[in-house]
């Protein structure tokens, strides 16, 4: 058998597109109903679905103009995702869980034993996707006035992932004795106390549970920049990115992975898994009439917002009208200049123009059959663009329904996807190596 994909899929409240809630389709209320999540968690398990994975920030993390603007925005609440997912890890078996904790806002004790907590309630099927951060935001709800800069995050990120993964080696594997007849607790020559002093943090340890079952969680990391590359390259075992097409993509998996062999690692420790939003139909036809029918429901505040943040503010004039006649000095210089040519030579409306933007939320979008859908999968796997996919369905349930009804057998029939889990963890499913434990070497102070 051949090398074959792997899959996750990238939730986010009622889903990834920006009109999911108004769907007629998405029940209402969804992103908080547990109900749901446990029938899609079920349903992606039955399709032998790698992992579920939650991007996240704790704020509400849009740029609105008004209250009133605000208002009409579906991105406002959602799961805290490791709450979550520790209830979908008692009414699933098989399926990976990863969740988004970011370096910046969170302090390392607390994340470290919230994943060991979370690898036992799962019996060692969780992630943690280590993340920066974007968003202002978060910096105000977190006794800052501004966000750090992003060398500083960056800093912070690799102390932080140091004393996280001290912690989790804060015991041997085999450090519990539990010696009911000698009376022993465990073993004191296999506990290893951190004794973190560092720039950011101080940290002493011992970790009060005992090392994860996978040893570490798999580790996620989702930052493209040069930093946020080396950052991966020393530390993760699974990069989720976005890339807008193949020659993008190749030349990010290229680049992340030529970075491993600095660190003592093969390309194979690491898998690279673009995000991709999916509209899947019975024809092509009917998945550009999906889409269509989810655009349609794109608010003009909304749509407003999209442009302001590309093109500049266009809502005093009609929506329906043209595009006006702008200098092309939005807030991003290049692609203001370059988006307003194009809605010039095509005749584009406002509105068109930011329907067309809203695709993908700033990810690949695939629209089509399962055939077209599968087509441009595997010419990305087979070509050097990605180990896998950050599947991103555009609404709940019936998006990611879709998906596991009519591309995964597209995908299993051409032998690129399994029929069934090969292990119990997340690691053995992902054919990632157990890490070995550091024993008696503080995590932090070891070079690479
Ligand atoms: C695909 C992708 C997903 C991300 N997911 C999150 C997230 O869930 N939460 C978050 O706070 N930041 C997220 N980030 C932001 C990164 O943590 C980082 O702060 C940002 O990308 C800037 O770093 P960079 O310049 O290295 O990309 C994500 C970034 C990328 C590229």
């Amino acid at each position: 058998m051949g090398r074959q994909m792997k899959l996750g899929l990238s939730m986010v409240q009622n889903g990834t597109h920006l009109a999911a809630w108004r769907h007629p389709g998405s029940p209402l209320g969804g992103a908080l109903d547990f109900k749901l999540w446990k029938r899609m968690a079920q349903a992606a398990e039955a399709a032998k679905i790698h992992f579920m994975f939650w991007a996240d920030g704790a704020a509400v993390r849009i740029n609105a103009k008004s209250d009133d603007d605000l208002s009409y925005n579906g991105r406002i609440e959602q799961f805290e995702p490791t709450t979550l997912m520790a209830a979908i890890s008692a009414v699933t078996e098989r399926i990976g869980l990863i969740a988004t904790a970011s370096t910046t806002y969170n302090e390392p004790y607390t994340v470290a034993r919230k994943f060991a907590s979370l690898d036992y309630l799962s019996e060692g099927r969780v992630g943690w996707n280590v993340v920066t951060s974007w968003s202002e935001q978060e910096a105000v709800n977190f006794n800052r006035d501004k966000h750090l800069d992003h060398s500083v995050r960056y800093r912070r990120a690799e102390e932080f992932f140091d004393v996280v993964l001290g912690l989790w080696d804060s015991w041997e594997d085999d450090a519990f004795l539990r010696d009911r007849e000698g009376g022993r607790y465990f073993d004191p020559a296999k506990m290893h106390v951190l004794a973190h002093k560092g720039e950011h943090f101080s940290v002493r340890g011992p970790l009060n549970i005992a090392r994860p079952v996978q040893g570490y969680p798999v580790i996620a990391q989702a930052g493209s920049s040069e930093p946020g590359q080396d950052l991966a390259a020393r530390t993760a075992d699974l990069v989720y990115t976005a890339q807008q097409n193949l020659a993008e993509a190749q030349a990010f998996y290229a680049s992340v992975k030529g970075r491993l062999a600095a660190y003592g690692r093969s390309p194979d420790d690491m898998l690279v898994m673009p995000g991709a939003m999916i509209v899947v139909g019975e024809t092509d036809e009917a998945a550009r009439d999906k889409l269509a029918e989810l655009e349609a429901l794109i608010h003009p505040k909304i749509g407003m917002g999209i442009l302001e943040r590309t093109v500049g503010d266009l809502s005093a004039y009609p929506v329906d009208g043209p595009v006006p006649d702008l200098t092309g000095d939005g807030p991003v210089k290049s692609i203001s200049g370059k988006t307003l040519r194009l809605a010039r030579e095509q005749g584009l409306t406002i509105r068109q123009l930011y329907t067309r933007l809203s695709g993908g939320s700033g990810h690949y979008q695939i629209v089509g059959s399962a055939k077209t859908i599968v087509d441009e999968m595997e010419a990305w796997f087979l070509g050097g663009g990605c180990d896998g996919f950050n599947m991103m369905l555009p609404y709940y349930p019936d998006g990611l329904e879709d998906v596991l009804r009519l591309v995964v057998p597209e995908l299993q029939r051409r032998g690129l996807f399994r029929t069934e889990y090969e292990g119990r963890t997340l690691r053995e499913n992902l054919g990632l190596r157990r890490p070995a434990h550091h024993t008696g070497v503080p995590r932090s102070t070891r070079a690479g």
